[in-house]
């Protein structure tokens, strides 16, 4: 309740109230001058979610990479907490329906956390060993937090990909891409980092630059729960026992009420599904498939 509180105080004092017009005494000159004024308020006052919170956009970085530079060192115990350990079947399925063929160049944005870092990245090297007996794909793992990827080097370090040039790291924005080549990529996968991202539309627009023509965007997110029942048990779960789990294992409750509540206010399928066609991918069927009940979802779209 006290974060509704929160909330609702919050973007009270954020949002610039709209200038009223009185039409009978505005001239056409006046009339301008208000718009003009009203368009430097809203772009003055442009808020975006922190999980239930309204926050200034240009504050909304430094907030998600404060929480998981607090979640960080839990964050993969957390990860199991939250989806009770099944983000790895999830992940393991979300490279199976990737089913990458030799030589494929991946970017894997918003790589990780902890030992998450590099899941997707080395089950995809991993698959185009053991499948293809090929050792030509590729990866390349960004992050926007330097500290992820130095952990990320040092997992990398420990595997078969140590010292070969199938694994590279960038610090980068997803928003904004610029060590990245224009269609320079077969694959473009974010795996539960989307939602941490302030401007979602953006970060889709940048997938579509750095793919190739024929290239595939996926995403593997969580999602929302459309069955009633199952809807309710998640919310108990999520909002009654998840931040009680941060308390007990990483003294830190605000950080994964954070987590879940960023989770309800990323778009529901559909309507991701829309921005990734919105951005210039086709997608086949709905463009999506529900893991789980919708717990998490795998987007996919493909550039033509
Ligand atoms: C939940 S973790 C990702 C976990 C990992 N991909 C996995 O599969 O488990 C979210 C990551 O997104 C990164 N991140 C957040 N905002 C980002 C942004 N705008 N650009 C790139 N990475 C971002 C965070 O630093 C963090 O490492």
């Amino acid at each position: 309740m006290s974060y509704l509180l929160r909330s609702r105080v919050t973007s009270t004092r954020l949002v610039t109230p709209i200038i009223k017009r009185t039409c009978f005494s505005t001239t056409a000159r006046q009339f301008q001058q208000q718009q003009q004024q009203q368009q430097k308020v809203d772009q003055e006052s442009k808020v975006t979610h922190f999980g239930f919170r309204d926050v200034p956009e240009e504050q909304k970085e430094s907030l998600v990479r404060q929480v998981f530079a607090n979640v960080a060192g839990n964050y993969d115990v957390m990860n199991d907490a939250m989806s009770l350990g099944i983000h790895r079947i999830w992940k393991d399925q979300f490279i199976r329906s990737m089913a990458p063929g030799p030589g494929t160049k991946l970017l894997d944005v918003a790589g990780g956390t902890d030992k998450n870092l590099g899941d997707i990245a080395l089950r995809f090297l991993d698959y185009c060993r053991n499948i293809h007996q090929d050792s030509t794909a590729s990866v390349t793992m960004v992050d926007i937090n330097p500290h992820m990827l130095e952990e990320g080097k040092k997992r990398f370090s420990k595997t078969p990909y140590a010292n070969t040039n199938q694994a590279s790291f960038f610090v980068q924005n997803a928003e904004n891409l610029e060590e990245i080549p224009d269609e320079s990529m077969d694959v473009y996968t974010i795996a539960f980092g989307i939602r941490n991202c302030t401007h979602v539309d953006r970060v889709v627009k940048e997938a579509y630059r750095v793919l190739k023509p024929g290239g595939r965007f996926m995403c593997l997110e969580f999602s929302q729960v459309d069955n009633p029942v199952i809807s309710k048990f998640y919310d108990i779960y999520s909002f009654d026992v998840i931040p009680v789990l941060g308390q007990v294992i990483a003294q830190d409750r605000d950080s994964y009420q954070y987590l879940v509540e960023s989770i309800r206010k990323f778009p529901p399928q559909e309507k991701f599904a829309q921005m990734i066609r919105d951005a210039g991918f086709s997608t086949v069927g709905k463009g999506y498939e529900d893991l789980t009940f919708g717990v998490a979802a795998v987007h996919s779209g493909y550039k033509i």
